[in-house]
C-alpha cells in the first residue's frame, strides 16, 4: 500500500475535509485518474496513483508542481534560508524570481506564512495576501515533499483549461474528479480569486455539457460544487448527494460548516 500524501499548499476550496466522502464515491475499478482543477490537489495526493493527469490554469501552481517533480532536494535546501518575519515576507512578496527553484520556494513560503494560507491575486495577477505573523509555521515537510516529487515524476502535469485537457486526454474508464471554483450560493458569498480569470454561471453550464459528453464516453465522473439551485438543476439527471462539510477558514484552524454537493454519473455506496 502506498502512503497517503499531503498537499504542498493550502488552497481555497481545498478538499481535505471532504476526503472520506470522496473516497467512498470511488468506483471499484478504473483506469487513469484525471484532475483538471487540481489546486492544492488534496484528493490526488491522498490517493497517490501513478500515471495520473493533473492540470490547472494557475501557471505558478503548475510550475511549482513541475519543479517539485524535478528538483525536490534543491527546493528543500533553498527553503532553509527563508525566514518567518515581516520584512523577509514583504521582500519575497514583491520579488520576481527568475529561476524555477526560487519561484517554487517563493510560492511555498508565501502560502505558508501569509494570512489564512490563501493564494489570491489582484487583477494584475500579483499575489496580494498580507503576512500572518504566525510563529508556529513549518515551511516544509521534507519527507512528504520527497514522496510528492516521486508521484509527480509519474504524473502528466499540464497548464491547460479543463475543457481542452479533457477533450484531448479523457478516455473510457478514466476516473475524472471535477472540482471547479464553486458557484456562489448568493451574491454575498465569499469571493475567492485563484487566477486573473473567474468562473461564472456560463462556465458552469459549459462544464455541465462536457460532463454529459464524458458520461457518454464511458468515463467515471465525480464533481463537487455548492448547493446552489442552478448547479442542482444542471446535474439533475445524475446522482446528487449533499454533505455538511467543515471548512478551515483561518490559520488558527477555526471551522465553519457549509454544504457541498457531490455529483457522480454512477451509483455509489454512499
Ligand atoms: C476549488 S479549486 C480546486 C481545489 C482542489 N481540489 C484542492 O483540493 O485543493 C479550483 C481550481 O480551479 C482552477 N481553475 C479555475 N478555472 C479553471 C479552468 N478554466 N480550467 C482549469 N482550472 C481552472 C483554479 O485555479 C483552482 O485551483
Amino acid at each position: 500500500m502506498k502512503d497517503n500524501l499531503k498537499p504542498i499548499l493550502k488552497w481555497a476550496g481545498g478538499k481535505r475535509q471532504m476526503l472520506p466522502e470522496l473516497i467512498k464515491c470511488f468506483p471499484k475499478k478504473f483506469n487513469r485518474y484525471l484532475e483538471p482543477f487540481i489546486g492544492g490537489g488534496a484528493l490526488f495526493f491522498f490517493i497517490n496513483k501513478n500515471n495520473s493527469i493533473i492540470s490547472d490554469t494557475n501557471k505558478e501552481l503548475i510550475n511549482l508542481y513541475k519543479e517539485i517533480s524535478k528538483n525536490p532536494k534543491k527546493i528543500i535546501k533553498n527553503l532553509k534560508k527563508y525566514k518567518n518575519n515581516k520584512d523577509f515576507f514583504y521582500n519575497i512578496r514583491k520579488s520576481v524570481p527568475n529561476n524555477l527553484t526560487d519561484k517554487a520556494c517563493r510560492a511555498i513560503y508565501l502560502n505558508r506564512t501569509c494570512f489564512n494560507g490563501l493564494y489570491r491575486v489582484n487583477k494584475k495577477g500579483e499575489f496580494n495576501v498580507p503576512f500572518a505573523n504566525n510563529k508556529n509555521v513549518r515551511l516544509i515537510d521534507e519527507n512528504n515533499l520527497l514522496k510528492v516529487s516521486k508521484l509527480l515524476k509519474k504524473t502528466k502535469i499540464l497548464n491547460l483549461s479543463y475543457d481542452l485537457l479533457l477533450k484531448k486526454y479523457a478516455k473510457k474508464n478514466d476516473l475524472i474528479f471535477l472540482d471547479p471554483p464553486y458557484l456562489p450560493i448568493s451574491k454575498y458569498s465569499d469571493f475567492k480569486r485563484y487566477t486573473k480569470e473567474q468562473f461564472y454561471l456560463g462556465d458552469h453550464k459549459k462544464l455541465a455539457n462536457l460532463f454529459e459528453e464524458l458520461h457518454k464516453k464511458g468515463c467515471y465522473l465525480i464533481l463537487t460544487n455548492s448547493t446552489s439551485s442552478e448547479v442542482i438543476k444542471l446535474y439533475k439527471k445524475f446522482n446528487i448527494k449533499i454533505f455538511n462539510t467543515k471548512r478551515n477558514i483561518n490559520s488558527k484552524g477555526n471551522l465553519r460548516t457549509g454544504k457541498d454537493i457531490i455529483v457522480t454519473n454512477y451509483e455509489t455506496s454512499i
